[in-house]
């Protein structure tokens, strides 16, 4: 059996050759997958039309995805809100969804994927939980790409899952409420022990984050194209990730104290010796 995914081959793999040679490659990309009803609409097709193509999107980033090196993948396929849709659009997507785990789970093993699942997935459709479950219980020893797939997932709801179990632990004694700080609440989040997302990519032009990860993409850069999901292929994946691999990430720093040259002098160390006047 084949340890990760097939190689790139011509072009396709001297484009990923040189992305990881111009920088460095995100450890996790999440991405808003939107506009399947758009596309479909400009195509005159009807919405689930949209979402089936969309599988072949979702197909695409995740075998480049691990070609590149990216640890982590995490795609909000269907939101809390999305239950708000008409009854026949969400039971159509359940359906889509199950068809996608079943037809693709062999694929993703093969390819060394790991299967994880964030989200409210008790309200998932009972054969959508069964399938789930084992397609993550299958492929939970692979240590290629980490596929994190957001379902019935929203900020929000995380949020406030982790603090009534915080709560929870407080009272029964767990977790002393001293010990509360932002690595303590990261381990109570669906995603715990997951790093944050280096690169949040959103289809179809939307500038919005519509209650995806809100703790966890405090510090993420941000691409958005205008390309509607099922027409996004591996060479948007690639321009998201030159755009990312153009930004400077300074956490609240300056530039100067981001040098990583060893021979310059630090930010503060250059500060400290024009104000003193002393000499190195
Ligand atoms: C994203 O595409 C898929 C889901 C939210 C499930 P949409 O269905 O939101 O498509 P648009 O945004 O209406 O075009
Ligand atoms: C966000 O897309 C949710 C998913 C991609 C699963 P929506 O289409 O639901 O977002 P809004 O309603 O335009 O904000
Ligand atoms: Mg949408």
């Amino acid at each position: 059996m084949r340890k990760g995914p097939q190689k790139a081959t011509g072009e396709d793999a001297r484009i990923q050759a040189k992305l990881q040679s111009d920088g460095e490659i995100p450890r996790h990309i999440a991405i808003i997958m939107d506009g399947n009803g758009r596309w479909a609409k400009q195509k005159g097709m009807p919405r689930i039309a949209g979402h089936q193509e969309g599988v072949e999107s979702v197909r695409d980033a995740v075998e480049a995805c691990g070609q590149l090196g990216v640890e982590y993948l995490t795609l909000y396929a269907f939101s809390t809100e999305n239950w708000k849709r008409p009854q026949e659009e969400v039971s159509l997507l359940m359906r889509l969804l199950l068809k996608a785990l079943k037809d693709e789970t062999d694929r993703l093993h093969t390819n060394n994927v790991r299967i994880r699942a964030i989200g409210e997935i008790s309200s998932l459709p009972q054969e959508v939980q069964d399938e789930l479950a084992e397609d993550i219980e299958k492929t939970k020893a692979n240590t290629g790409l980490t596929l994190i797939l957001a379902l019935s997932y929203s900020g929000r709801w995380d949020i406030t899952r982790a603090l009534k179990q915080i709560l929870h632990d407080v009272h029964s004694g767990e977790l002393k409420k001293e010990d509360i700080d932002e690595s303590s609440i990261e381990r109570y989040l669906s995603t715990g022990g997951i790093p944050d997302p280096d690169l949040l990519i959103r289809t179809s032009g939307e500038i919005r984050i519509s209650n995806f990860l809100l703790w966890q993409l405090a510090y993420s850069e941000i691409h958005i194209t205008p390309k509607y999901w099922p027409a996004f292929r591996r060479v948007d994946l690639y321009e998201g990730i030159r755009d990312y691999q153009k930004r400077e990430r300074r956490f609240g720093m300056v530039s100067e104290q981001l040098s990583t040259k060893r021979d310059t002098p630090s930010y503060f160390d250059r500060v400290i010796r024009s104000v003193t006047g002393q000499q190195p």
